[in-house]
């Protein structure tokens, strides 16, 4: 906390200016790892989801020897997606434009029929490759096939995870949420405790919200929070930037992203992972319920403090440095990497 030299929060425009945003993604969203997916959903040969990272439409495949893939979803030929499912089995990804075909590894067939030109090779159009690397069942994607591995990324923060993964969880649900409010209005909420007692009724008759503390390093943020008496919850939480969070509300653990759709636009959404041996109603009426709760309680008033960062009234305001320093830690970090990017 010492150490912030950030005393305000960045200026309102940060949350919705568009070209704000696009240096966002040129240097953040198109560099940093990202969980994309659940390993589970990917098991056999052919086995593919797609989906995005910001505006970047993306696959995972399973290739023949059974290891994840991940491709731009962009045919080489005239740009058209050349998966449009969300999910399925192929032998060959078939684009539906005009049927080039392409190897589960990405790469072209000679397109039959096609008359290119002298110089046309077809051994130079494969699919563009992403990186991909998966762990705690999930899935992560770095657009920069360049990246440094994800242990590195992920570094200390791991460590906290450890302590409240188990290879063991099995999957329980997806919560997805649009909201309408930059990806760093949510983030901001997400990184203090300062306003448990105001908004989250139940969290705060179970934490001593006054004792919240807040490890920043590297590029994370450790929350805990000592719970009251009585309490099931132990109140560990923890942000990596840009946007990966995990929560732990009791048993099992949940994961969770804010992924970046348009500047006034993200997506919340929470994968919930629970011990083997605790039933799908046992869970979900306990934890389940629990990280619901909380998660609405925010949504309730993140799309006001959205309008009012658009407003124009509002510049920027002071952080606390007892309760706010994640929120200016936060800040500090997305100014540092935007400004050694393009
Ligand atoms: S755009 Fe894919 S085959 Fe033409
Ligand atoms: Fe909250």
């Amino acid at each position: 906390m010492k150490n912030n030299i950030r005393t305000r929060t960045i200026t309102a425009s940060c949350y919705h200016d568009e070209n704000f945003f696009k240096k966002e993604v040129a240097t953040i969203f198109n560099q940093e790892w990202q969980w994309v997916g659940r390993s589970e959903m990917l098991k056999k040969p052919g086995d593919f989801i797609t989906t995005q990272i910001a505006h970047y439409p993306i696959i995972l495949i399973k290739d023949k020897s059974n290891k994840t893939l991940g491709f731009h979803n962009v045919c080489r030929h005239r740009a058209s997606k050349v998966i449009l499912q969300s999910e399925g089995n192929c032998k060959k990804i078939i684009c539906p434009y005009h049927g080039w075909n392409y190897n589960l590894d990405g790469r072209l067939s000679n397109p039959s029929n096609f008359f290119g030109s002298n110089d046309f090779n077809h051994k130079n159009h494969s699919l563009y490759p992403i990186n991909i690397e998966e762990k705690y069942g999930l899935v992560f994607a770095n657009l920069d096939p360049k990246s440094d591995a994800l242990d590195k990324w992920l570094g200390i923060f791991s460590n906290t995870i450890d302590q409240h993964y188990s290879d063991d969880f099995i999957f329980h649900n997806e919560l997805s949420f649009d909201v309408h409010a930059n990806w760093k209005t949510y983030i901001d909420n997400y990184q203090e405790g300062y306003h448990i007692p105001s908004v989250h009724p139940q969290l705060n008759r179970d934490v001593i919200w006054e004792e919240y503390s807040i490890n920043n390093s590297n590029n994370c943020s450790i929350h805990s929070v000592p719970e009251r008496a009585n309490s099931r919850q132990p109140g560990s939480f923890g942000w990596i930037f840009p946007n990966f969070i995990f929560n732990v509300y009791g048993r099992g653990i949940v994961f969770q992203r804010i992924e970046p759709i348009k500047p006034k636009w993200c997506r919340v959404v929470y994968n919930l992972f629970r011990p083997l041996d605790i039933s799908a109603d046992d869970f979900e009426s306990n934890e389940g319920k629990y990280q619901l709760e909380v998660s609405l309680e925010d949504q309730n008033l993140i799309p006001d403090i959205q309008q009012n960062l658009q407003a124009g009234i509002y510049k920027t305001g002071p952080l606390s440095m007892k309760y706010e320093s994640s929120v200016a830690f936060f800040h500090d970090l997305l100014i540092k990497k935007m400004s050694k990017g393009v």
